[in-house]
Parts: structure tokens; C-alpha cells; sequence
């Protein structure tokens, strides 16, 4: 097997350090097992055919996100910076699949150009799911805090098929990020 993420969380000397990692580390992996099954699904339903082990991610790429991620010193030691936009347009690479910033673009989810301040499930054009639209939620850091935390749990019966972050400095910085990107020209 050689070195892994989990070896070098291991062999960091200080507890707080050892534990950050290694909860950074879970948190990668149950977004790329998630990520996987709804890469496969989209992918088989645009391609319209059932190919056999095909992956989402090809592994060495998910991989060296993970790597990234861990030799990035910030990330195993106790004073993690919270809301650093860098890092949040790295993780959004994995919602972009779904989520274009592109005004009305629409992929399996809808265009999140103009997020905040809207209200939730208002984009034209895309058919949200009746829970959604019903929720009289307004998307700001405080509703997408709790919306990436937990979709789910925050608004229930909606159709985005995403498990949630546990970590809140990965929401803190997919937020930070997305409130930069989402900006329209008459924001
Ligand atoms: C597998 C596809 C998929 C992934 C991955 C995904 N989403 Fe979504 N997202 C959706 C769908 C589909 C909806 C619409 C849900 C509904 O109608 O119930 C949605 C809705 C949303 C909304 C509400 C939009 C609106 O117009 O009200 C936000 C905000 C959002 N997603 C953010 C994210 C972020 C941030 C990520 C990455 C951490 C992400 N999504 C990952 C599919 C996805």
C-alpha cells in the first residue's frame, strides 16, 4: 500500500493535529463515496448506457485532492483558517458537476449566479422540487450553513442528492467562495 493520507495523519506528533487530519480525511472520503454514486448515475443517464465500473473521478484524481488537501500545511494544524475562498473553489469543483455559476446554465441541479439574496427554488427554468420551492427559504452564509450541513434535515424532501459537510470550516469555505462567484453584473 505504501505512504497514505492516513499514514501521514499518523505521524503527526501532536494529538490536535493527528485529529484534524484525520477527521479532514473521513470527511474527503464519505464526499467522494458520495460523489462516486452520483457521478456513475449522472454520467449513465446522460450517456444513456449501463457501463460496468465506470467511476465518476478517476481514483489518482481524487487521490492527489485528498493530497493537496493534507500537504497543505494549514490543513493539519490546529489554527485552520476559516473561510478561505481558495480552498472553497477547490471543494466546489465537486458541486460544480452539478452547479454551473453561469446565469441560467442548468445541469442535474440549477445555476447558483445571483445566489444570495434570492430566495430558494426561484431560478427559471429549472424544475425544482415542490419542497424547495415551498420552503420561503432566502439563501445567505446563515441558510447555506445549514443547507450544507445537512440538506436533508434543513429542507426536507428535496431533491439534491448530497449527504452534507460535517466540518464547519469546509462550509465556511465553499460559502466564502460562492459568495464571490455567484456575484451578477448587477449585484
Ligand atoms: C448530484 C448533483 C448535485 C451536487 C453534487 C450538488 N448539488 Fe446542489 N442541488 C442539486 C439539485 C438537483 C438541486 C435542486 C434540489 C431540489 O429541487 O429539491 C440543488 C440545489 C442547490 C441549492 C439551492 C438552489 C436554489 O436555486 O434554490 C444550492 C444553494 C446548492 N444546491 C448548493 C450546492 C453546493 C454548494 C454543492 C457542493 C457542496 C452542491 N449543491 C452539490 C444537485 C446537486
Amino acid at each position: 500500500m505504501g505512504f497514505g493520507p492516513s499514514d501521514f495523519a499518523h505521524s503527526l506528533s501532536r494529538r490536535a493535529d493527528r485529529r484534524s487530519a484525520l477527521g479532514l480525511i473521513s470527511e474527503v472520503r464519505a464526499f467522494e463515496f458520495q460523489f462516486d454514486c452520483d457521478a456513475r448515475r449522472i454520467h449513465d443517464q446522460r450517456i444513456g448506457t449501463r457501463r460496468k465500473g465506470t467511476r465518476g473521478i478517476p481514483r489518482f484524481v481524487s487521490s492527489a485532492i485528498l493530497w493537496l488537501i493534507l500537504l497543505t500545511p494549514a490543513s493539519a494544524s490546529a489554527t485552520y483558517h476559516p473561510g478561505d475562498p481558495v480552498r472553497g473553489q477547490r471543494t466546489f469543483r465537486f458541486c460544480a458537476f452539478c452547479h454551473s455559476l453561469k446565469p441560467g446554465e442548468i445541469r442535474a441541479g440549477p445555476s447558483l449566479a445571483g445566489l444570495f439574496g434570492r430566495g430558494a427554488g426561484s431560478m427559471e427554468g429549472f424544475n425544482y422540487s415542490r419542497s424547495l420551492k415551498n420552503s420561503s427559504v432566502i439563501w445567505n452564509e446563515r441558510t447555506l450553513d445549514a443547507w450544507l450541513a445537512n440538506p436533508r434535515k434543513f429542507i426536507p424532501g428535496n431533491r439534491m442528492s448530497f449527504r452534507g459537510f460535517k466540518s464547519p470550516e469546509i462550509r465556511a469555505n465553499v460559502i466564502v467562495y460562492l459568495k464571490q462567484a455567484t456575484r451578477t453584473a448587477d449585484q
